[in-house]
């Protein structure tokens, strides 16, 4: 079987840079790896791209609590993110940046030769607006009391508790989520992507089968619901690439992530030789491209990229595969079940070719969810890779090494079943294409049967205790080698660790999918060691009580950073000017905290009861990040006397304190000891 050699471009969606890598996102960062080994092994030119999806307003406010800017945040996050694939064995060809030079141009080139054709759109619309933190809120940083089932505390875009999606305009008591401010509407000026545009040239692409037949029907509700304008701009602050010709306006996330894809690609071409960016995205390509997401953002793929790609000139990619969303024990992921396991967490426990395997066992080419059941993990691994495929090699490596030293006998004494197990490749390679892993990992293990059944029939253990037969036993075992050399093969997609091990245990150059063809016959191979032990139940039990362990530590993360201080003299610049008139109406007083508490349920706000001389206020106070309560109570502060009361989430507030410092575990009330500098913006 020869076939000419393909030039294939593939991607994983890009992991978000505010948070760790947990097992759910590791079916996608797996199974695109398993295609893509599979792709390499086959000869093709395959090359394999990600990025951190580094944009966006959750990282700019996860940057602004932790203290750093969001440039380290991420960096941070993308050591973090690159170690944990590369002990998944995950090969990524590049892992780049959204926030990287490369895709900045990229974005840039886009929106205008968009614009340039018209499918720029401008309006002004309202949104909420915090009225503290000075910035529009994204829906799903306002809370409040659903307006369906009265469940407090929930998101503005939907009801956790009843599943009722809303505007957050319809929330009761909405709170800003950054700040505990009420919400205000404010109007601007928004950016807005002409879908409806691309209606007819997405109804063609969707025809050409280019995604599963699931997505394609989705996609078809999504046409008959029609084709909305797509909101791409934000206002600053936002973490993100400034929109040409528009100052204060930068693009969506949403918008410049999937060109991350083509940035990482291009940063990847300047480095090598062998990669042309215009060969892969110019219109005619006929070089193939395919992204591998998860069904959550199906839209984003099937309708925007390809859209946004037509209508800038470039090509359209060849497929989009979906998959389903990992359940552990049949449940949704949970912390405090210790199923939500971080990708680190499981790497300090156990093998990560495990999961690999586990994942390829369970995978189809549709979009169902599937499901990670530890005891079913714990039998399968043990059963499938340690009781059937290593056993092969361990049962032959012993005879031969010691009696034959290590030398494969001279020719395949069962030409016939190996024949069987290079045509059973056709097949094989065939799933592995379609992206049907389980269905493939069957069909190995079935193979493997076979092999433990000709070794259990030939009895060579027996054979060897009788005289002469020393030809005939090394016969046996060298098939038997032969046949692990060409199971190992075809697992090496799945398990590149294993083979590799393997590779070093026959004594050859790393496998390519067409060397069965032919047997290892007259070649020494080396001293067997284990290439993969059974998986313990204790050593499980020990991951799920890590992962509740990490669950405890971010808790504690959240109470060090709001007790410990360390001096910021970072200064702000001075805010426009105001009018004496202005500042005479402030009626700034001294005031004493006779009480401060917790507020149940507020991350940020602290309740304080403050004596003015005359009787006592009780004031909502976003000092948690820097104060404990029990440090604050005796000690003096000023406050805005004359504020007009508002109604919080938790209750009236009566004022204002003021404390200074840049925010987060960084603000202090006015007391010179406590850290408080000249030049800090008093707020
Ligand atoms: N940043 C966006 C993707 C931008 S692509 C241009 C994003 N990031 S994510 O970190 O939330 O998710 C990354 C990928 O992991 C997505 O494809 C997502 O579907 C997948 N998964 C996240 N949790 C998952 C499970 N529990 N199970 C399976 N896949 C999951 O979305
Ligand atoms: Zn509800």
């Amino acid at each position: 079987m020869t076939s000419k050699t393909r030039q294939i471009l593939v991607t994983s969606a890009l992991p978000y840079a505010n948070g760790s890598i947990h097992i759910g996102h590791m079916v996608e960062y797996i199974q695109t790896d398993i295609w893509v080994r599979f792709q390499k092994m086959q000869g093709h030119h395959c090359t394999y791209v990600c990025a951190d999806d580094a944009h966006g307003t959750p990282i700019m406010l996860r940057a602004q609590t932790e203290g750093i800017s969001p440039e380290e945040l991420i960096a941070a996050t993308d050591k973090e993110h690159q170690a944990d694939f590369a002990e998944f064995a995950v090969g990524f060809d590049n892992f780049h940046s959204t926030h990287s030079e490369e895709n900045r141009e990229i974005a840039e080139t886009i929106y205008k030769r968009l614009r340039e054709a018209g499918h720029i759109e401008q309006r002004k619309i309202k949104q909420a607006y915090d009225p503290e933190k000075e910035m529009f809120l994204p829906d799903r940083f306002i809370k409040g009391t659903c307006p369906k089932c009265g469940a407090e505390d929930q998101y503005g875009d939907n009801c956790e508790v009843c599943g009722a999606t809303y505007a957050p305009t319809e929330l009761k008591n909405p709170v800003s989520a950054v700040s505990g401010a009420t919400p205000v509407e404010k109007e601007s000026e928004h950016y807005f992507f002409k879908l409806a545009d691309f209606e007819p040239m997405l109804r063609d692409w969707i025809k050409g089968n280019h995604t599963q037949p699931a997505i394609s029907n989705k996609v078809s509700e999504w046409f008959e619901s029609g084709l909305q304008s797509w909101d791409i701009s934000r206002d600053a602050p936002y973490f993100g690439f400034e929109i040409p010709d528009a100052p204060g306006k930068f693009f969506y996330v949403w918008l410049d992530a999937p060109m991350g894809y083509m940035a990482s690609f291009k940063n990847l071409c300047d480095k090598r030789d062998d990669l042309n960016f215009d060969d892969y995205w110019k219109t005619d390509s006929e070089y193939e491209v395919y992204h591998f997401i998860g069904k959550d953002i199906a839209y984003f793929h099937t309708l925007f990229w390809p859209a946004v790609l037509s209508g800038s000139n470039f090509r359209t990619p060849t497929a989009v595969f979906c998959h389903g969303f990992l359940t552990v024990n049949g449940q949704k992921m949970s912390k405090s079940r210790g199923t939500f396991i971080k990708a680190r967490t499981y790497l300090d426990n156990l093998n990560p070719e495990y999961l690999r395997y586990y994942f390829a066992a369970k995978l189809g080419n549709g979009v169902d969810d599937l499901d990670l059941n530890l005891d079913d993990f714990i039998l399968r691994i043990n059963s499938d890779l340690v009781g059937k495929v290593v056993n092969i090699a361990s049962r032959c490596a012993g005879y031969l090494k010691k009696k034959c030293d290590g030398q494969l006998s001279a020719n395949c004494s069962e030409p016939e079943l190996y024949q069987s197990f290079v045509t059973a490749g056709e097949k094989i390679s065939e799933l592995y294409e379609q992206r049907e892993f389980s269905h493939a990992v069957r069909e190995i293990m079935a193979l493997a049967d076979k092999a433990n059944q000709y070794i259990d029939e030939q009895k060579p253990w027996a054979l060897a205790k009788e005289n002469g037969k020393e030809q005939q036993v090394q016969e046996i075992y060298s098939m038997g080698v032969n046949l692990f050399r060409v199971l190992m093969t075809y697992l090496k997609p799945v398990l590149p660790t294993m083979a590799e091990a393997s590779e070093s245990f026959l004594n050859i150059e790393p496998l390519q999918w067409s060397d069965v063809s032919e047997p290892l016959t007259d070649h020494a191979i080396n001293k067997f060691k284990p290439l993969m032990t059974r998986v313990e139940q204790e050593k499980v039990d020990a991951l799920v009580e890590a992962s509740k362990e990490d669950l405890k530590q971010e808790h504690d993360k959240k109470e060090r950073k709001a007790s410990t201080k360390n001096v910021d003299t970072k200064i702000e610049p001075i805010a426009d000017e105001i009018a004496f008139d202005d500042f005479a109406k402030i009626d700034l007083r001294i005031a004493k905290i006779v009480k401060a508490e917790h507020v149940e349920g507020a991350d940020k706000l602290l309740q304080l009861t403050l004596d003015i001389g005359e009787g006592t206020r009780n004031v909502f106070a976003g000092i948690k990040s820097a104060y404990q309560p029990e440090d604050l109570e005796g000690k003096h502060t000023v406050m805005v006397a004359n504020l007009a009361p508002r109604k919080m989430r938790f209750g009236v507030s009566e004022g204002m304190v003021l404390a200074a410092g840049p925010g987060g575990k960084d603000l202090w009330i006015l007391e010179p000891h406590e850290g408080a500098q000249p030049g800090m913006r008093v707020k």
